[in-house]
């Protein structure tokens, strides 16, 4: 029976840890590091998340602003505001809120963000720099599972780290971060073939789809670390992409949803933002 890894928990940890960093950057510079939400529209999933990441700034001493555009926004002032949040000294973080409507060009709005306010770490150049190796904003969710294995005491180098799904928001990111701590990767994704297969043969398996029950226990080794990304809505109810009843009779270690890569993700964002103020005010 898996040991269920606790992320609130560990969030709560970081959280504290913040309070006080925060509180010292703000004796020091005399503003506290500030935090830029933007909302597109009511996508009920986002409304929720924006809620959270506002809450946890409060929480941990965090100034955060939260500008909410209406679905019929057009991308020019959506970037308009992106302009003056980036010329805004008051703010050393700007995250946009995905996704963004159809007739926005989500690359585009990404792109418009100053590259150290990117608080999110999906910028081209923190994803260029982060690739190569430089000092960079990482994004959070991968952050946040990086954490977790290491708050968990769970040896990365020369395991078989299996990650499915290759989004620019999780999966891309959570296999380079796996790469760079000596795993070997592989990144499964809808065209692969025998994906139960490659996932048994899994030390380390992240699962970050967006399909409720896509990996069931029969799927994973026995003993495998098994990290659920997945936030589904079925019948009302959370759950992740991993069938966590017969997933946590063969793992040793498992995330619960909610309550496992979610707060973390969070608590990485503030992490970024503190970064992304020290960052700014260093070089001022
Ligand atoms: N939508 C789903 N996850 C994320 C995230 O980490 N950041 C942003 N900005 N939007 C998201």
């Amino acid at each position: 029976m898996a040991k269920i890894i606790d992320g609130k928990k560990v969030a709560e940890e970081i959280k504290e840890n913040l309070k006080v960093e925060v509180s010292e950057f703000r004796e020091k510079n005399g503003f506290p590091p500030g935090l830029a939400v933007v909302q597109v529209g009511n996508n009920p999933a986002s409304t929720a998340y924006v809620s959270f990441k506002q809450k946890a700034c409060e929480q941990t001493g965090i100034y955060s602003v939260k500008h909410h555009l209406d679905e019929s926004v057009s991308e020019e002032e959506l970037l308009s505001l992106i302009g003056k949040l980036n010329s805004d000294s008051k703010i050393h973080g700007i995250l946009v809120q995905l996704p963004l409507p159809e007739h926005i060009d989500e690359q585009k709005v990404i792109s418009a963000i100053a590259p150290e306010k990117d608080v999110d770490g999906f910028h081209p150049v923190n994803v260029g720099r982060f690739v190569v190796g430089m000092e960079a904003l990482l994004p959070c969710t991968p952050r946040g599972i990086i954490r977790l294995l290491e708050s968990y005491g769970v040896e990365t180098e020369g395991k078989h780290a299996v990650v499915v799904g290759r989004s620019n928001i999780v999966g891309k990111p959570a296999a380079l971060m796996l790469l760079k701590k000596n795993a070997t990767v592989s990144i499964a994704h809808r065209r692969t073939k025998n994906l139960a297969e490659l996932t048994k043969s899994a030390d380390i398996l992240v699962v970050a789809v967006g399909r409720p029950g896509l990996v069931t226990g029969d799927m994973i080794k026995e003993g495998a670390v098994v990290i659920d990304v997945g936030i589904n809505k079925v019948d009302g109810k959370l759950v992740g992409d991993v069938d966590f009843e017969s997933a946590s009779e063969k793992a040793s270690l498992i995330t619960p949803v909610p309550g496992g890569v979610g707060p973390m993700t969070i608590a990485m964002l503030l992490e970024n933002t503190l970064q992304a103020a020290r960052m700014l005010s260093e070089n001022r």
